[in-house]
């Protein structure tokens, strides 16, 4: 059989893991051969693909990014889309296709199936927001490196006696911004799914000064003032109509000044935490689900996606990833209140 992989939406640290582990066991124990589509959906829709062997996978392991490049390309937006892509898949010779991505490439992937296409899917994403699996691959690095970037801006905030935002991603989820704040020691958290008090937070900030530290405030890119609007430096939409997230990181160093009369900084994270190399814990989870996918595609089993539950990789209908956006919950972030302040 030959088996069609691209890697669509956002990239994250262990795409290629997941690349290497489904073109080994493929080719190894299924006899398999490949064709690696580029650019996520936009290979299949303008038929640029190239066959993907064992010694194209060679070294990837460790190296963050996709060597399938990604785009956000939406096919459903585009006139006759899903026949472009039956057809470009025909003429590849291609019977199945694992759709490697988050919320959006997953979404197409579940049209295409419904559509008759052979498709398996495999959640990644850094924000960790995928309803039906309880971690996506690219989180934990994504959180790994914005815990070290505050426990090194804790140093500089102690010297200038500063108080210092850190905006992390996540979109629409807190969870980059729990995890990191809690392993990083933030002073306050705040997360889209909890809009925030502004003079609460100054509060905070005048406690921590008040007990001779400088404050540290970890905020997601779509946290949200009670009662205001999201705060957005740039309003344009992608494919999938999503804004550009960011913004508000800075709209809280300056109204933190005004308010409190201390000097506040801010640190933008971007698109440092989706770079480099996969912590072992996103190499091992990525290696699992292309071993699971690749697994899937042998039994047939079309319209699922590989997930972890537990410590276990299980199969659960493409839909199901979809179908819900998987955000902190009122007690999670409760548990990460005891240290405000
Ligand atoms: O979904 C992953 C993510 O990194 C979000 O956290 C962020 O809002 C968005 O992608 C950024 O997208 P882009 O790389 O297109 O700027």
């Amino acid at each position: 059989m030959r088996v069609g992989v691209l890697t669509g939406g956002g990239d994250c640290p262990g795409l290629n893991a997941v690349i290497r582990a489904v073109v080994r066991k493929g080719v190894g124990m299924y006899g398999y051969d490949f064709i690696g589509f580029r650019d996520g959906w936009r290979g299949p829709l303008e038929g640029n693909g190239s066959a993907l062997d064992v010694k194209s996978v060679r070294g990837i392991l460790p190296r963050g990014g996709t060597i399938l490049n990604s785009s956000r390309t939406n096919p459903l937006q585009v006139e006759g889309g899903v026949e472009r892509i039956k057809d470009n898949l025909r003429n590849f010779r291609v019977e199945a296709l694992i759709a490697i991505g988050g919320e959006d490439t997953l979404g197409v992937a579940t049209k295409l199936h419904e559509q008759g296409l052979h498709v398996v899917g495999v959640p990644k994403t850094i924000d960790n927001d995928l309803g039906a699996t309880d971690y996506t691959f690219g989180f934990d690095t994504a959180v790994n490196v914005a815990m070290e970037a505050i426990d090194r801006l804790h140093t500089t905030a102690e010297s200038h006696r500063r108080a210092l935002i850190v905006e992390v991603m996540g979109r629409h989820a807190g969870w980059i911004a729990l995890h990191a704040g809690l392993a990083g020691g933030a002073n306050i958290i705040l997360i889209p799914e909890v809009p925030f008090d502004i003079e609460k937070v100054c509060s905070y900030i005048e406690h921590r000064f008040r007990t001779n530290y400088a404050p540290i405030v970890v905020v997601a890119e779509g946290a949200v003032p009670t009662g205001g609007d999201m705060i957005l430096k740039d309003a344009s939409r992608d494919a999938f109509g999503h804004v550009k997230l960011s913004g508000i990181g800075d709209w809280l160093a300056k109204e933190i000044e005004h308010r409190t009369g201390h000097e506040a900084r801010c640190t933008v994270l971007g698109h440092i935490q989706r770079g480099g190399t996969p912590t072992a814990f996103d190499r091992v989870l990525a290696t699992r689900f292309g071993l699971h996918a690749i697994e899937a595609v042998h039994d047939a089993a079309w319209g699922t996606m590989v997930a972890l539950r537990g410590t276990n990789i299980v199969r659960v209908a493409l839909c199901e990833a979809t179908q819900e956006l998987k955000t902190v919950d009122l007690a999670r972030y409760s548990e990460a209140e005891v240290f405000f302040g």
